[in-house]
């Protein structure tokens, strides 16, 4: 069983929605008005963490709005109390001395409350329209590599000099770094094995997609047992979730979202015919029928509040700490989760001790 209390957070709405676009009760919003009150209030209902994607283009189709990650978390910094901020980044985008100024200062703004999220780009047109190479999946891991060589050591506080393929970094210091700790937290999303490498030897925590639980189980040992320094490597599990009274009407409920999500056929396409094929998550998305991104609703959490509880226990005993999580209409089923699903959890982690 798990020793940590398990740690609950929610998909900032960056894309206006995580669910099906044409829901009756939940419009496609990716405003920020609607993130900042998003997390405010998942803040105040005790989730511990956000996650804010990474995507300067919205991957169903460039017309649909697009909230910017780093922006909106340095906000959403400034405007929360207790809420952990883990921002995604993709290494082409971004060179290393400036985005790791960035996380130092969100670290700052949020009292030592902030994280990245290392993904290594599978969305195609957003980086190759803009002229920035778009490398090969094996060479893009290599590139992160180098990049976050460099981050991890800048935000350490460390004076930094990197000489690699891709990067010249000379004699380089960030101050202030954090006053609140060694560094901000690094997470590392990806399934792909340069993924699993790249965790083993930079994360806090590794975070995996939704899939069934015995998948889920594959992927944790396999990278818990592999040789590393320092810190123990924590895991994390991205779901969509649908806790209902019973089993029946959770059932119900996603059949209902998978015939809402299977109007989304354009926004489908333009996610799948933009894709690195080569990206090991697609793989695994085209094993699993799913609702929702990153997996979804193949992890399982769908059913009444007890199941979805007592699955939940599962997974941490298999090692999963911190649970990201997506529901539709967003709001109102975080609130839901809160009130119905939290509290189970924390009893059945009573009577696990
Ligand atoms: C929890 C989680 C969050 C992710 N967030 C993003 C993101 O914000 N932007 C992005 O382009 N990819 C994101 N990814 C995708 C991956 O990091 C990676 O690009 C993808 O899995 C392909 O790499 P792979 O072949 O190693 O699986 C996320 C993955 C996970 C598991």
């Amino acid at each position: 069983m798990t020793a940590t209390a398990l740690r609950f957070g929610v998909w900032a709405l960056v894309y206006g929605t995580w669910g099906a676009r044409q829901h009756p009760d939940e419009p496609v919003d990716a405003s920020w008005a609607r993130t900042r009150d998003q997390i405010v209030e998942a803040d105040r209902l005790g989730f511990d963490a956000t996650l804010v994607a990474q995507h300067e283009v919205n991957p169903a189709g460039d017309h649909y709005d697009q909230l910017e990650a780093w922006t909106t978390s340095a906000a959403l910094a400034a405007l929360t109390e207790n809420i952990e901020i883990i921002t995604a980044i993709k290494p082409a985008l971004y060179h290393p001395v400036v985005l790791a100024k960035q996380a130092l200062q969100i670290e700052e703004i949020s009292g030592g409350r902030f994280g990245v999220n290392v993904v290594n780009a599978w969305f195609k047109p957003e980086i190759a329209r803009a002229g920035l190479p778009f490398l090969e999946h094996d060479a893009r891991y290599a590139y992160g590599r180098e990049w976050l060589t460099i981050v991890q050591s800048l935000i350490a506080g460390r004076r930094t000099t990197f000489h690699g393929r891709y990067f010249d970094i000379d004699d380089y210091q960030l101050v202030p770094a954090s006053r609140y700790r060694d560094r901000p937290a690094i997470y590392v999303g990806g399934e792909s094995e340069p993924a699993r490498e790249l965790a083993k030897d930079f994360a806090d925590v590794w975070f995996v997609n939704g899939q069934p639980e015995e998948d889920v189980r594959r992927l944790v040992d396999d990278v818990a047992a592999r040789h590393r320094t320092g810190r123990r490597l924590r895991f994390g599990l991205a779901a969509f979730v649908i806790g209902r009274e019973s089993d029946r009407e959770a059932a119900d409920e996603l059949d209902y979202a998978f015939d809402l999500a299977s109007r989304d056929v354009a926004e489908t396409e333009s996610v799948l015919s933009n894709a690195d094929p080569n990206a090991e998550m697609f793989k695994t998305f085209a094993r699993h029928p799913h609702v929702g991104t990153n997996g979804g609703t193949a992890a399982g959490l769908v059913g009444s509040y007890d199941t979805v509880a007592e699955r939940i226990l599962r997974f941490g005993a298999l090692g999963i700490e911190t649970f990201m999580l997506q529901f539709q209409p967003f709001e109102s089923e975080m609130r839901r989760f809160a009130e119905e699903i939290i509290p189970r959890v924390r009893r059945l982690e009573r009577l696990a001790a």
